[in-house]
């Protein structure tokens, strides 16, 4: 891999070496991605305050995620088809992520099923759940999920319909790609891609095919979703999803105030605030700009994770400093797996964790705990 110096250059690198559907799939938002823009913009607006002469020599950056130790404030999001961006990303990504000692957390729609990226990693990792409308078949990936022994089960709450992201669309992106001329010229122009994705265990959603019926003919993820999703998912859903998951159970996609109080209701350990990265509601406010209202409303009733916008170790500081105990990253580490598949990943997370030990220092703080809002400009 070419010298990568910052996110951006992995996504730089991503763009030239994963076909246009698949890297507009992870790098695009819904609709006209105002909230995609927002998460960014509202991150960047946040300054920090620069603080000297303070003994910063040691530096620790360790915590805890869900009472688990973590050698850094953050986790891998779940990443529908992450193993289209690569071929077998989601055992590499979580490869990366257990080498660097921190959590990978895989999709419902990821291309491995549960099994397989549980027969290739050493320690446990979470699953995420979207629930569906056959309730049986849920039941079932809950208890995949037991008994591949994940440590956590992350409910996501804010996808029961689909925001259309018109690239998808436009690209006909669909899982596997249709061998049309024009994705035929793409992919003949990304060979290690190609080649990755041809050694690779599978080329449709893992978790689904076999274990739902009519799934073989189902490519399009839109139109698997439309059909499959449950719009009429509750809090009541939650209460039944608690009493079959034993463990760990953390709620995904939660940005309103009102929300995250019954949130803290249900048993949860944790909730995260995120929009779905800009991928579902535009015109939302940015996760940012919500983070802090939850934080002061139940963060001491349950713990606060944070994603949506992260792309250097600095936004990571922006967010713990607004409260949030640990970052989820998405498009952050997806933009390393294209680039350079594992050690993609590896370099995505060793970016990440130098800007914020750099920025930890900057900032006169020199540990996790340290960090509050003291460290913003205006706090
Ligand atoms: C390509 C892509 C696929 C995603 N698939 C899922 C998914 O299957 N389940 C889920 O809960 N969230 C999914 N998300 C949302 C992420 O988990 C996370 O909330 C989001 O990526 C955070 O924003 P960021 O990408 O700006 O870091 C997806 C995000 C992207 C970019």
């Amino acid at each position: 891999m070419r010298v990568m110096t910052c996110i951006e250059d992995m996504r730089l690198l991503a763009r030239r070496r994963v076909p246009k559907m698949f890297f507009e799939y992870a790098d695009r938002g819904s609709y006209a991605e105002e909230t995609l823009r927002i998460n960014r913009t509202d991150l960047e607006r946040i300054k920090l305050r620069q603080r000297v002469l303070v003994d910063v020599a040691r530096r620790d950056l360790r915590t805890t995620i869900l009472g688990e130790p973590a050698a850094l404030p953050i986790a891998l999001a779940p990443i529908g088809l992450c193993g289209m961006q690569w071929g077998d990303g989601e055992i590499l990504a979580c490869r990366a992520a257990q080498a660097a000692g921190i959590p990978f957390c895989l999709s419902t729609m990821s291309i491995c099923a549960i099994e397989d990226v549980a027969a290739a990693v050493a320690q446990p990792f979470w699953f995420q759940l979207y629930v569906m409308k056959d309730r049986g078949f849920v039941r079932a990936l809950i208890e995949r999920a037991i008994a591949a022994k994940c440590s956590a089960l992350v409910l996501t709450a804010d996808l029961q319909v689909l925001g259309q992201r018109h690239c998808d669309l436009r690209n006909g992106m669909t899982v596997p790609p249709e061998l049309k001329l024009r994705n035929l010229i793409d992919i003949a122009t990304k060979p290690a891609w190609a080649a990755s994705v041809l050694r690779g265990k599978r080329k449709t959603f893992g978790n689904l095919a076999g274990h739902v019926r009519g799934m073989e003919d189902v490519h399009s993820l839109s139109q698997w979703i439309a059909g499959q999703f449950d719009p009429s998912l509750s809090w009541k859903d939650v209460e039944w999803i608690r009493d079959l998951w034993p463990g760990t159970l953390v709620l995904k996609g939660v940005t309103d105030v009102e929300d995250a109080r019954r949130a803290a209701k249900t048993g949860a350990a944790a909730l995260v605030v995120s929009n779905h990265g800009g991928r579902q509601l535009d015109g939302a406010v940015s996760s940012i700009s919500a983070l802090p209202k939850i934080v002061d409303a139940v963060g001491s009733d349950i713990e606060i994770m944070f994603d949506g916008g992260i792309r250097s170790g600095q936004d990571v500081m922006r967010a713990l400093a607004l409260g949030a105990r640990s970052c989820m990253i998405g498009r952050a580490y997806l933009y390393g797996l294209g680039a350079g598949a594992q050690a993609g990943v590896a370099r995505a997370i060793e970016i990440l964790r130098n800007e914020l030990d750099v920025t930890m220092a900057l900032t006169g703080t020199r540990s996790i705990k340290e960090i509050g809002r003291q460290v913003l400009a205006e706090a």
